[in-house]
Parts: C-alpha cells; structure tokens; sequence
C-alpha cells in the first residue's frame, strides 16, 4: 500500500447540500452528547458520494468542524481507510482490486493486468474517457470468495480475470452486473455442495423462504412465526389499497409517524433496528399478480437483479409498496430476505418514498445524488 495524500488541486470550499445536511444532523442526533464524532465515518462517506466519490481537503474540515473534532483527525481518517478517495474517481466505477495473500494467490494478479489494460496502467489514474479508475487495496473481508474486487458498496467475488473484464464492459454499457459470488456459489459454502450439516431437519423447523413464499402467493400468508414463535396475524393480496404515488401515508408499526415533511415530498421517519425487535412481524400488502407497470425496484440502492427477484415472488412490484412498510412489514421481509437488517440500513423505505413521489428527480433532491 503506498501512501495515501490528498489530491494536489483541491477545490475551493465543501458544503452538503440542504438534503445532506439535515440526513447529517439526524446521524448526528443519534449519538450521545460528546460523543457526535462517531458519526465522522458516515458524514465523510455521505459528502464523498456527494462530490462524485472523492473526498478533498475542504470536506475533511467542513465535516471536522460539524462534528467538533480537529482537522487533523478526520485527515487521518480519510487517509487511512481506503473507503475514501483522495483523488478524482472514475465517473462510472472506481474498482478496487482486494491484492492481499488470499486474494493474490487466487489470481488478485491477472485482475489488476484486466485493470490496467481496460482502464488505465497506473493506479489512481482516470481512463481515457474518465469513466473508470482501479487501486489495489489491501483484505477487503471477503478471503473465502477470493479473488474479488469492490466498487463503491458492491463486491464482486470469485473472479477470473474473463468475468472482470465483462463487469467493466457492462458498466461501461450502463448494465448493472450481478454482484457477489461470481462462480455460482451463494456465498462462501463449498463449491461442489454442501459436505456438513447436509440433513436439513438438523436446522431447518420449517421457516425456509420457499414454503413462505408459496403461502403468500396462496394468499395464506400469516406472517410466520416471530422469533418470539407467536404467529403474526399480516393480510395479503392488496388487502390495504396501495397509496397514490407523492400522498404522505400512515406509518405503521412501532408507532411510525411519518415526519413532518413539505406537501408531495413525504418523508418517513426511518425505522431502526431496535425498532424491528419491539414488533411482531406483519405480511405487507403483496400483489398476488405482476402489475402492469412494475416499477425498476433496482433503483433503490441495495436492491439488485437477485433480490428483485425474490421481491416479485413474495408479491412486491411498486415503490408504493416498499414506501408503506413500517417495523412490523419490514421484519416480515427482512426474514424472508434472509438479510438482517439490510432493508433498515440501506433505508429502502425513503429511497422507495421518495421514487414513488417523484421519481429520479425527488430522489436526488432528498439525497443529494442519483439513484442507482
Ligand atoms: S485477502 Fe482479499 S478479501 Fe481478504
């Protein structure tokens, strides 16, 4: 790893846009007084997106001074975790090529050659047209999928340098590749199967995504069983009317009110994970058909081709639907997702708020950048 400096031409000034700056006040509202500086990662991750996926040297003290920390210790920050960049990124796809032992002995190699050879020939250095930039990093956490790379929030895992190459021309194209595990595997179980715990009744009690799936499809969907095992009592099949598209609607679960919000930008107030254990799962509204305009659930930055794919088969199609959910809706899918939490950390219910409100426009005018 070389040296991590700030780029030598810096802007003049930083200042996060207006919806930036009050989703910042809430992050920072979360922790205790004199303790705000544990928000420093998530604000300076916040402004680099903002800023085209760089973090300059006017970022590092607005975001210092916001949280009353020297300058010099958001520098350090900045510079130590390869997370943030300090020079101008490709407009398209930064990649980072994970080059430490387990990855290098599976190939780390022949992907940084893909790297230079498509985009540029030395790290940190834009590509012709300025769509792609490449480093090497050091572990990026995922040794048992070796190779891989990451750009921005995604990893692309189990590559050859073949299927690399194909990731570049596909984002090149404006095509969203598949993330994750590259050579078929769900995530880092063996290649050829399973060789342990391969009796299913050992651990599964009859909770599996597929048996539920078909339950709601049945319209017989109760919701399941509750880790707590008391069966939650959700409708299915369009039982609440879907709501109208920018009509700020009734949160539910936990006691959710959505927050006070400008007429045709309704915005929810964001259920935690804390939220998620004082309730009981609930089945949201689910559309036992396809609906004749579906909307690109891919939009919403968490949700790729895979996981649009189990979303339509437990009956989700629209913004509208997502936008709805409260705790109990969302510990309903979250189970079947089989993804903890992910739905409340990637707050899919505001990104799908403000989607089904306004579409693109709504979306980058309440985070500050497009959506995916
Ligand atoms: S060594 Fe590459 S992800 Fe850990």
């Amino acid at each position: 790893m070389s040296f991590r400096r700030l780029y030598p031409e810096q802007p003049e000034s930083f200042a996060f846009t207006p919806e930036n700056l009050a989703w910042a006040k809430e992050k920072i509202a979360l922790y205790p007084k004199g303790r705000e500086a544990a928000a420093v990662i998530p604000l300076l991750w916040r402004a680099q997106e903002q800023n085209g996926g760089w973090t300059t040297e006017p970022m590092i003290r607005y975001v210092a001074d916001m949280l009353g920390m020297k300058h010099i210790r958001v520098l350090e920050i900045a510079t130590f975790y390869t997370m943030f960049q300090l020079a101008p990124v490709g407009g398209k796809a930064h990649i980072q090529v994970c080059g430490t032992t387990p990855c290098m002995l599976r190939g780390a190699e022949e992907l940084i050659k893909v790297c230079k050879r498509k985009i540029a020939r030395k790290a940190h250095e834009l590509s012709e047209n300025g769509d792609f930039s490449w480093e090497e990093v050091e572990c990026l956490g995922a040794c048992a999928n070796a190779p891989m790379i990451q750009i921005d929030e995604k990893v692309y895992e189990d590559l050859t340098p073949e299927q690399l190459k194909a990731i570049i021309d596909d984002i090149a194209a404006g095509r969203e590749p598949e993330t994750g595990p590259q050579n078929g595997r769900h995530s880092s179980e063996p290649l050829g199967g399973a060789t342990t715990l391969t009796d299913e009744s050992l651990y599964n009690r009859g909770s599996d995504a597929e048996k539920l799936i078909k339950a709601a499809k049945s319209g017989k969907a109760t919701g399941g069983k509750s880790a707590g095992g008391k069966a939650a009592s959700g409708k299915t099949g369009g039982a609440r009317g879907e709501k109208k598209a920018g009509v700020a609607k009734k949160a539910k679960g936990a006691g959710m009110k959505p927050a006070a919000g400008k007429a045709g930008a309704a915005r929810v107030k964001p259920v935690t994970l804390a939220d998620l254990d004082k309730v009981e799962e609930k089945a949201p509204d689910l559309k036992k058909k396809r609906p004749a305009n579906p909307d690109d659930l891919k939009m919403i930055s968490g949700i790729g081709p895979k996981i649009e794919g189990i979303l339509h088969d437990l009956g989700v199609w629209t913004f509208a639907q997502i936008a709805s959910w409260g705790a109990a809706e969302i510990k309903w899918v979250d189970a079947r997702l089989k993804f903890k939490g992910r739905i409340v950390r990637e707050d899919w219910v505001n990104q799908a708020d403000a989607l089904a409100a306004g579409g693109r426009d709504e979306y980058v005018k309440r985070f500050g950048k497009e959506p995916r």
